[in-house]
This record gives C-alpha cells, sequence and structure tokens, in this order.
C-alpha cells in the first residue's frame, strides 16, 4: 500500500547514461532557487487539490487527537485556505499546503509537493547529536556527531568544514541557542511532541526534504560553536546545499530549466506486488540511500545478516555479554514483498548467535517504522501471552463509504465502522493482526531484554516499543519518549483512489505509462487513517502525540563518537545498558534460564510418538500441551538448575495426516512459568502409503485419504481447504474467504523414474497481489530436504485448465492459497487434479 522511493527502480533506469549524467544535481541554492519549480495547476485543478485535501482531512484519525494535544483543527484549517487557494500564487498555494499539513505534526499526514521542488534536498555539510546534559528537556545539548563524507558536498562547503571537528558543541543557529530555535520553527517543524520536535528540528539542521519541507527562507546558515577546551566560541556560515534527482528532474511537471528531457516515467511501478499488511512509516525523500555523514559509534563492529534492515553484535565491554540487534526498520524495500528474511533472521539471532548473552537489547534509533505486522509479531519472542494493540478511524460520511460500502479493508473494519453508532467519534478499535498469529512461535529468549530507542523512532517503531513495554520489558532511550507515530498510514494516489473513487479523484500530473510505472515529481498526499491504542498495562492509550516514555534515559557522551578504537569496543550507552540488564537478571531470576527445542519436527506415520529433544537451564519442571490445552507430556530437567537435555515426549502417536500445534509450558524452581513456546509438528504419510501411480496409469484424485491431507497453518480449518468425496476443493465457504487464511492441500504420490504429468482445473479469485493461490511440488527424498519447484502462482481473476511436469519417485505436490488481512474475496476452487503417469 505505500509507494517509497523505489531507489533500486532509480538505479536501474538510470544506469544506461550512468557513465556520462550522474544521478545526483549538486548546487547551492543561491543559485538553484529559480529552478525550484512547482506544478503547473489552473485555479480550478488549485481547487481540486484543495478540495481532496478536505476529503482526506474527514479520514484523518487523529482530527481529535491534534485538537486536543496541539490546538490544531486540521479540517477547519483546510476549509479555511480553500475559500482562497485557486487565486494564490503557485508557489504560495504549495507552500500554504504544506504548512498546513507540517502543522499537524504528524510525520503520517504529508502533502507533497508537485513539481521539481519535490525532487531536491537542502543539506548542510553536519551531523549533529544530543548528548548528555543535566536537563534534556529544557536545556538540551547538541554537539557535531559527524561530518559530510560526500565529496560533492564537501567540495561546494570545505572552507567552511575544515574549521569543525567532530564533538564542537553547537551553541547557536543564526543567534538563536537550539531550544529557542525549535520553539520559534515548532509549527512548521513537524515532530509530534517536545522530543521528537526536537529530534526534527535537529535533523533539519542537516537536510530537508524538498518533498515536504519549503525550501530554507535565506540560502545560508551561520553555526555559532565551542570546542571543548576552548576560551572562545566561533562561527560558520555555511551555504545550503542543494542535491537534485536528476530522473526526478526529467519527470517532474514544472520543472523549470533544470528539466532534462529525458524519458519521462521513473517512478515506482503501480501495478507490481504489493506489500504485506498495513504499513506505519516516516514519508521518503530524495535524499534517501545517500551516505551523507560518516559513521557514528564507531567503536562496535555490526555484523550483517541476510536481511538489510538487521544488524548485530555482542558488546563485551567490561566483562558484558550483551547481544544487540541493530534493527533500522520495519520493512525491506529490497524485497518485493517489502520484509525478505527479516522475521527469520531476527529468530535465528536469538536461537544461535545471541543464544548465550546475559541479555538482549533491540536497538531501534532512527528506525522510521514499516510493515505494522512485523512489529507485531517480534514481542511474542521475548514474552508470554501477547496480545497486539489496536486502532480506530473517525466515524464520519467519508469513513462509512471508505470502510463499509467500498470496504477498502475487509470485513473486520467494515464491522469496525459498523457496531459504532451516531454520535461516537470513532469506530471500534479493532487489531491489524491476531492473537493466533502474533503468538504462532512464542518465547525464543528467556533472558533480560531491553528496547533502544530514540524520538526518530516512530510508527511501526514506537508501536513494537510500546508493546514490549506494555508486557514489562524496559524502554531505554536518548530521549524522554520515542516519536509519537500512533497510526497506519495510506496514500491518496495508490491506495484512496483505488479504494473509495466516488471520493477520491486523481491530482493532476498523475498519468502513469504503459507498464503501470508513475512520473516523480508528481503531486501526492497521505493520511493517518486508523489511530492506533495501547494495549495490557497500558491498555486504551493513544500512542500519537505522547509516544513511549522512556524507562531508562541513556544518551551519549562526545567520547562515544570521537574517532574508531577498535581495542576498546566501548559506548557508554551500552556500558549503562549492560548494567541495567545484568540487575533486571539477577533480581528478576531471568539470569541464566534458557530452553531451546527444534522450531518444527515432522514426522510420517510410520514414525514413533511425537516428542520434543530439549536443552535447558533453571527449568525445574517442562509439559507438553496439545492444541486443546490438554497436557500431553511433561519432563523433569535434572538437574535443572545447570545445562541440561533430555526430550519431552507425548503420551500418544500420532496417526492423523496434518499440521499439529504443541504449547510447551516451563516452570521455575518456584513453580513459576518461565517459558511459553509453540511447536508445529508436521505429520505426512509414510512412503508405503503414497499413492502409487504407474507407468501408462491415470489417477484421478477424489478427496483426502492415506495419501492426502490439508494442512492448515495458524487459520481454523473451516477456513482453509474444503476437500469433496469427488475430489473438489474449494477455500473456506466458496463465497468469501477469511483473512490471514494460509491452507496447504498436499497430494503424496509416487510415480515412474521418468516423472508424470499432473492435469490441474481451477478456477481463482482473490485480491490481485495480495492473496496467492501457488502449486508447487517436492521430491521427497532420505537425504536433504529438496527445495519445491513451482508450477503455477496465480492472483486476481481467471479460470485455467493445464498440464504440468512432475518429476519422478516419490513427490509431494502443494495447492497453497494465503491471504492477508483486508479485502477477501471468493477464493480458489479446484475442479480437477489427475496424475497421467
Ligand atoms: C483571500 O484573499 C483576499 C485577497 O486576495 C484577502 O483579502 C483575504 O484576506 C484572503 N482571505 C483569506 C482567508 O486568506
Ligand atoms: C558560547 O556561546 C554560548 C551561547 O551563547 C555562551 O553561553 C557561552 O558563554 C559562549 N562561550 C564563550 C567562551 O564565549
Ligand atoms: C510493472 O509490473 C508489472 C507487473 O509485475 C510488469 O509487467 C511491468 O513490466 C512493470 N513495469 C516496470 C516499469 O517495471
Ligand atoms: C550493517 O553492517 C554492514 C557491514 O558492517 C554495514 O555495511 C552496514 O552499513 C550496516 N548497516 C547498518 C544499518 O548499520
Ligand atoms: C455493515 O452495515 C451495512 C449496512 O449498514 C451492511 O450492508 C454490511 O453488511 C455490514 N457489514 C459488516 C461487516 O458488518
Ligand atoms: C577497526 O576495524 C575495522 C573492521 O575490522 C577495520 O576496517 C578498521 O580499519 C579498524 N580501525 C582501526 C582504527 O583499527
Ligand atoms: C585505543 O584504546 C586503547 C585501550 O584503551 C588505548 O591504549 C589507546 O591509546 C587507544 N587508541 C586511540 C587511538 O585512541
Amino acid at each position: 500500500m505505500l509507494i517509497t522511493t523505489a531507489f533500486t527502480a532509480l538505479l536501474a533506469a538510470s544506469a544506461a547514461t550512468a557513465q556520462l549524467t550522474p544521478a545526483k544535481r549538486y548546487g547551492l541554492l543561491k543559485d538553484v532557487r529559480p529552478e525550484l519549480g512547482f506544478a503547473n495547476y489552473s485555479p480550478a485543478q488549485k481547487d481540486l487539490v484543495a478540495q481532496q485535501v478536505q476529503a482526506m482531512f474527514q479520514i484523518y484519525s487523529h482530527e481529535y487527537t491534534k485538537i486536543k494535544d496541539i490546538h490544531v483543527d486540521a479540517q477547519a484549517a483546510i476549509a479555511k485556505a480553500r475559500k482562497n487557494a485557486s487565486s494564490l500564487s503557485l508557489k504560495d498555494f504549495n507552500y500554504e499546503m504544506a504548512s498546513i499539513f507540517l502543522s499537524l505534526r504528524d510525520f503520517h499526514t504529508n502533502y507533497e509537493i508537485g513539481g521539481a521542488h519535490s525532487c531536491y534536498g537542502f543539506v548542510t555539510p553536519f551531523k549533529f547529536n544530543f548528548v548528555q546534559s543535566p536537563d534534556i528537556a529544557n536545556d538540551p545539548r547538541v554537539v557535531v556527531e559527524a561530518l559530510t563524507v560526500d565529496p560533492n558536498i564537501l567540495a561546494l562547503t570545505k572552507d567552511q568544514v575544515s574549521k569543525v571537528q567532530v564533538g564542537d558543541s553547537l551553541e547557536k543557529i543564526d543567534g538563536l541557542t537550539f531550544r529557542q530555535h525549535w520553539i520559534k520553527t515548532q509549527a512548521a517543524t513537524g515532530g509530534a511532541n517536545q522530543y521528537g520536535g526536537y529530534r526534527a528540528a535537529l535533523g533539519l539542521l542537516s537536510s530537508i526534504n524538498g518533498k515536504l519541507y519549503p525550501a530554507p527562507a535565506k540560502d545560508a546558515v551561520t553555526f555559532e560553536f565551542h570546542r571543548p577546551g576552548s576560551k572562545t566560541n566561533y562561527s560558520v556560515t555555511v551555504p545550503w546545499v542543494t542535491v537534485g534527482k536528476r530522473a526526478c528532474l526529467a519527470d517532474a511537471p514544472g520543472g523549470g530549466s533544470a528539466n532534462l528531457g529525458a524519458p519521462k516515467f521513473h517512478g515506482p511501478n503501480l501495478t507490481k506486488e504489493k506489500k504485506k499488511g498495513p504499513v506505519g512509516v516516516k514519508p521518503s525523500s530524495p535524499l534517501d540511500g545517500m551516505k551523507l555523514f560518516g559513521d557514528s559509534n564507531n567503536d562496535l563492529i555490526w555484523k550483517p545478516t541476510d536481511s538489510s534492515i538487521i544488524n548485530w553484535t555482542i558488546y563485551k565491554h567490561g566483562g558484558a555479554n550483551l547481544g544487540v540487534i541493530q534493527l533500522t526498520a520495519f520493512e525491506d524495500d529490497t524485497h518485493p514483498d517489502g520484509l525478505g528474511p527479516a522475521a527469520e533472521v531476527f529468530q535465528n539471532l536469538l536461537l544461535n548467535e545471541l543464544a548465550e548473552t546475559d541479555s538482549v537489547v533491540i536497538d531501534v534509533r532512527d528506525n522510521g517504522g514499516g510493515i505494522i505486522s512485523f512489529a507485531d509479531v517480534l514481542p511474542q519472542l521475548f514474552v508470554p501471552n501477547f496480545v497486539p494493540g489496536k486502532a480506530r478511524a473517525i466515524r464520519t460520511e467519508n469513513n462509512r463509504i471508505l470502510m463499509v460500502v467500498d470496504s477498502a479493508d475487509g470485513p473486520t473494519w467494515a464491522a469496525s465502522y459498523n457496531q459504532s453508532h451516531p454520535g461516537d467519534l470513532y469506530t471500534v478499535p479493532e487489531a491489524f493482526s491476531t492473537v493466533e498469529q502474533d503468538n504462532a512461535i512464542g518465547q525464543l529468549y528467556l533472558r533480560p531484554v531491553g528496547v533502544f530507542t530514540d524520538a526518530n523512532c516512530y510508527s511501526s517503531c514506537d508501536m513494537f516499543s510500546a508493546s514490549m513495554q506494555d508486557f514489562g520489558v524496559t524502554v531505554f532511550g536518548e530521549d524522554g519518549t520515542t516519536g509519537a507515530g500512533g497510526a497506519n498510514v495510506v496514500e491518496h494516489r495508490s491506495f484512496l483512489q483505488a479504494a473509495a473513487p466516488t471520493i477520491f479523484k486523481p491530482l493532476p500530473y498523475q498519468d502513469v505509462d504503459a507498464t503501470g510505472a508513475v512520473r516523480l515529481g508528481a503531486p501526492d498526499f497521505r493520511v493517518a487513517w486508523r489511530e492506533t491504542l495501547r494495549v495490557n498495562k497500558n491498555a486504551g492509550v493513544v500512542i500519537e502525540d505522547r509516544g513511549v516514555l522512556t524507562d531508562v534515559v541513556v544518551r551519549p557522551v562526545v567520547a562515544d563518537f570521537l574517532p574508531i578504537n577498535n581495542s576498546t569496543g566501548k559506548s557508554t550507552q551500552f556500558d549503562k545498558i549492560a548494567a541495567v540488564l545484568k540487575k533486571a537478571g539477577t533480581s528478576t531470576g531471568k539470569a541464566g534460564l534458557f530452553f531451546q527445542s527444534p522450531l518444527a519436527l515432522q514426522y510420517s506415520t510410520t514414525g514413533s510418538a511425537v516428542s520434543f529433544p530439549y536443552s535447558s537451564q533453571q527449568i525445574k519442571k517442562l509439559e507438553l500441551r496439545d492444541s486443546t490445552g490438554k497436557v500431553v507430556g511433561t519432563a523433569s530437567p535434572s538437574p535443572f538448575y545447570r545445562r541440561t537435555t533430555g526430550v519431552l515426549k507425548a503420551s500418544q502417536k500420532s496417526t492423523a495426516l496434518g499440521y499439529f500445534a504443541y504449547n510447551i509450558r516451563g516452570y521455575g524452581a518456584n513453580g513459576k512459568q518461565v517459558l511459553t513456546t509453540k511447536r508445529v509438528v508436521t505429520v505426512t504419510p509414510g512412503l508405503d502409503k503414497y499413492v502409487k501411480v504407474a507407468a501408462g496409469q491415470t489417477f484421478n484424485y477424489a478427496g483426502t485419504g492415506a495419501y492426502s491431507a490439508v494442512y492448515n497453518s495458524n487459520s481454523p480449518a473451516v477456513n482453509g481447504w474444503q476437500v469433496s468425496k469427488t475430489g473438489v476443493a474449494i477455500v473456506g465457504n466458496g463465497i468469501q474467504y477469511a483473512d490471514n487464511t494460509d491452507t496447504d492441500l498436499r497430494v503424496f504420490a509416487n510415480v515412474p523414474k521418468g516423472g508424470a504429468k499432473l492435469a490441474v482445473t481451477f478456477k481463482f479469485d482473490t485480491e490481485l497481489n495480495y492473496d496467492f493461490f501457488t502449486i508447487s511440488v517436492r521430491s521427497v527424498t532420505a537425504g536433504a530436504p529438496v527445495t519445491p519447484v513451482q508450477l503455477a502462482r496465480e492472483t486476481g481473476k481467471g479460470s485455467v485448465d493445464q498440464t504440468f511436469d512432475l518429476p519422478g519417485g516419490n513427490i509431494d505436490i502443494s495447492f497453497h492459497f494465503v491471504s492477508d488481512g483486508g479485502v477477501d474475496f471468493s477464493g480458489v476452487t479446484i475442479s480437477k487434479i489427475a496424475i497421467k503417469a
């Protein structure tokens, strides 16, 4: 649902000309200012744009929250501005709209300026950060954390950069202290609360996103610095450097002389596979992907993983043994589904590299959010019985049309509206994911854990931090709160126009090319649609504006930014976090707890009783429960106080085919529960049960039995495949499938060595690019597992009658249907499955 800067697509698009023309255009604001063009709107188009903003603010989830917290009424502000909008100049019109959005102090609700202006970032060569001081709320101290490493920016500012050193403190900005500067600019800065505002204001001293913010009014900025140990202050006046994206300038309507006349449509592809689930993330910028500044905290050596959003290290300074997982976002745009292997990578770190640490901290500083369901599946790995937060929309006519008439996010959200009553301000809160989905794995790490935030931690990052805190996890923070963005965000163009076309109309210059690619620099908006609420310890508390209050403030000191010294590996911040968690480990008895058992087990019906090999420590009793909650096995690890291995056995053999969920609970010396974790056992037929199709024969599938079964993963059987006695398979009731269904019909067969043919006839009707039907086949061999071969993958609507090649020998054929949350169609009907040998 979210368009971010398609950075990879841009690189590809510009690759052909890369040798000749660099992708970026550098200049000084004083020279480039005349080229900061705006999309050329007629008076009627200006009114249309303002009217669409007005329509969108009718679904702005924080309308009442912002009136209460910051006394800004979005709906009143746009109603007033619309009266005069069509008579304003292009620049005044765009800046007026931008200023209304910025006054909401909500990074989810953005006006994207149409035109070349939006292709530019405005930068200085300095990166600043806050350091420890006695009163971080009223007297924040700011120092230079890093200098620019971009050679083009350096070339334009080297006389100024050479005067400044990392660690110098920032005393004044154009004559004002940092706090005075923030007070003066806060209405145009963004940042929901004081700390979010401070972080936003600090960031804007280094780089400004021309897509969202007006260009700086002055061509240069004067910083007054103090060098530690020096008797005087010194001043540096740096010009604002402009960084323009050439591909965007080529596309942008209203590009002035910077329009390079190259082919248009460098933007993201509106027709490609969509991301999973609702998104909560900060807006993108023309500066995304650029390395503007040197690294900080360099004294720690981060280790990369297979996920580009996860790095890790074990902090060992001063005898600490602290696992650190650095999670830079809740989405990974290098993968088509927006996430890639992040969840598995995260789990594997806990099970392997970090398994023997004393404690773990998840470093989410500077994490601007992403896919909400990813934030919702992480807490279970640390805390028992996790419950995700809920969200609500405002009760307005436009939301009635969007949620009920157009069912924009499916039956759950239609019901959320329907269950509210006239006069209510909000619809009834609903969760984005189910408790079952969010507890499908359970605890993997039992020792103390913390989350390390700052006020740049925003949106899904706020939600993750809130969830962890609500279930007892310590929140460390560089600031007094997180960034306070509590909502899922939807875009006008990619979501609202498609979901409710009677209300949301195309904006000018939003044309696409034949393959679905959009023009960069075209106008668009985004809005916070559903406001998130906390649960458990903070039930009902709104995240927006308040944020997650930090339990332990941990600011850096200047020494933390000074040049690399690998031999120390020291950070004052991680020293403190390690010490606090160590103490917590002793006082709560969590120090030394350990439990591991393979995450997934597979048996064939010829196998013995289900048994879970385990390794444990400080766990006196283990209990195995089946999916109905019945205790079907127990074990008493001995000696329990040190590392012990054993086997937790179920009392009965598995005879039926399918997925079987078990719950393992562990109890400490005092009888208190210290562990709850899930395990899934897959039971497949023994090889002797496979249906044998000899050469020349045709096997016509006629329903499940000894060689075929339905495997439902985390969704009720009634929502999965229903297979008739004649072998017709239908997902759910055949009228409308359920949200978050994951159902797999598998047929196990033995065919001649040379292979066979699979003939399948099916109809499908699924949400395009969100819900999928896949046919695949896997060879079953005694040795290493064989990767399945995909035969077909369908989404949208159609009928197929097709024959596929099957490998020879023992094979496992899978007919797999998966839906996400939200919109649901009638699903898939398979009317024929035949194997011809
Ligand atoms: C609208 O514009 C007119 C003149 O162009 C000005 O006098 C009036 O104050 C403006 N009204 C608002 C609400 O900005
Ligand atoms: C540097 O500037 C700050 C802020 O104006 C001021 O408080 C301080 O006294 C100055 N230091 C020197 C040494 O001039
Ligand atoms: C956009 O995606 C569609 C569907 O995946 C594909 O056919 C088309 O070529 C893509 N266009 C571009 C510009 O990548
Ligand atoms: C992760 O580590 C790799 C290798 O050290 C580094 O190149 C990359 O920048 C790191 N990523 C982040 C977000 O720190
Ligand atoms: C919501 O109410 C409308 C009519 O008021 C009804 O048509 C629709 O089926 C209801 N939807 C749900 C999911 O309750
Ligand atoms: C620190 O370690 C990194 C990675 O091992 C290495 O590239 C760098 O040169 C080292 N720096 C110093 C100052 O030793
Ligand atoms: C690096 O740390 C070691 C150990 O604390 C110290 O002896 C050495 O002087 C440091 N080197 C630099 C360049 O700071």
